[in-house]
């Protein structure tokens, strides 16, 4: 009721009188003053009038569901939004969730994480309010050996996202981070559970470094992350931003569910700043180098190494050198 209340605020250009609102909602005056009393409690700034009713000033700059699903353009993602104020990690709490039956397509988003969590067991700094971490539940039929080509689909949504919004030139450094002159602005960790040869579920978890700055970083990292904030010198709206990265993740998905990972790998191609570069590969405690080639049909980066051979790789981390 709240979200139409909302909706119904945000769509009027100037007042909408409480009888309107309950006549459209069919529900009394009170329940519609009621609800106007808890939006305004969470932040939204709701003008009212007695002849005329009541006009929506602005909304917080917060990622609550209500204002993430104003002009939200999915069949599924987003649909159902679960939202903290803080939360250890989003990752986390979404795989409790989806191992009780949450849908595909639900978002777990805070405004902070405690213990966000990075690839090989590294953290993830999140700071309130300056960036996007959040993650999302899929249950795609798939074999869980093709589990990795979602990391590259949601890459692939990321970065176009990203760039439509901001026209950054952003490359995606394989297998799951975003790159701006080098330095990491977004990072992906994917998560599966899987039985029988069938996946259960996969968490997608996304951290978009979007208003943090420099001083947010301990003086190790300062050299090799950076945000849109950084780049771009201004700060950026983390709702719409959210709103556009949800609808084009969805469409890099539904995609990849229709037509298989071949599209998806054509774009990959054009977005990566890997290939063509010397790598460095850390595999079971082997480290290898060589010339980033190619990504082949399964999503695995294709290395000639320097006797000449070439060594596919399926997971793991590579150095660009
Ligand atoms: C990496 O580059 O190592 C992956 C970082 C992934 C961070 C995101 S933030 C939202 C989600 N929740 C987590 O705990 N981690 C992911």
């Amino acid at each position: 009721m709240k979200q139409r209340i909302l909706q119904l605020l945000w769509d009027e250009e100037g007042y909408i009188s409480g009888s309107r609102i309950s006549g459209k909602l069919n529900i009394s005056r009170t329940a519609v003053w009621k609800q106007i009393n808890v939006l305004r409690s969470e932040g939204y700034e709701i003008d009212s009038q007695t002849n005329r009713g009541y006009r929506l000033i602005s909304i917080p700059d917060l990622l609550l569901p209500e204002a993430v699903k104003l002009e939200l353009k999915t069949e599924t993602f987003g649909q159902e939004i679960v939202y903290f104020d803080t939360i250890d990690s989003t990752n986390r709490k979404a795989k409790e969730l989806a191992s009780g039956g949450a849908a595909e397509g639900t978002v777990v988003v805070t405004e902070e994480q405690t213990g966000g969590r990075g690839r090989l067991g590294r953290s993830w700094l999140s700071p309130k309010g300056k960036g996007l971490w959040f993650s999302i539940v899929l249950r795609p039929q798939i074999s869980p050996l093709d589990s990795p080509q979602l990391t590259l689909v949601s890459a692939v949504g990321v970065v176009k996202a990203l760039k439509a919004y901001t026209g950054l030139d952003l490359k995606i450094k394989w297998p799951n981070d975003l790159l701006y002159g080098g330095k990491k602005v977004v990072g992906i960790l994917t998560e599966l559970a899987a039985e029988f040869g069938r996946v259960d579920y996969i968490v997608v978890g996304i951290g978009i470094n979007v208003n943090t700055d420099l001083e947010d970083y301990p003086e190790e990292l300062r050299d090799i992350v950076c945000s849109l904030k950084m780049v771009t010198g201004r700060e950026q709206n983390r709702q719409s931003l959210l709103r556009l990265i949800l609808q084009q993740l969805e469409q890099s998905y539904l995609v990849y569910l229709r037509e298989g990972f071949s599209p998806i790998r054509t774009e990959w191609l054009k977005l990566s700043g890997t290939l063509g570069s010397r790598v460095k590969i850390t595999e079971s405690a082997q480290a290898f180098q060589g010339l980033a080639e190619d990504l082949d049909e399964q999503g695995r980066l294709i290395v000639r190494l320097s006797d000449g051979s070439l060594h596919p790789v399926l997971a793991g981390e590579i150095i660009l050198i």
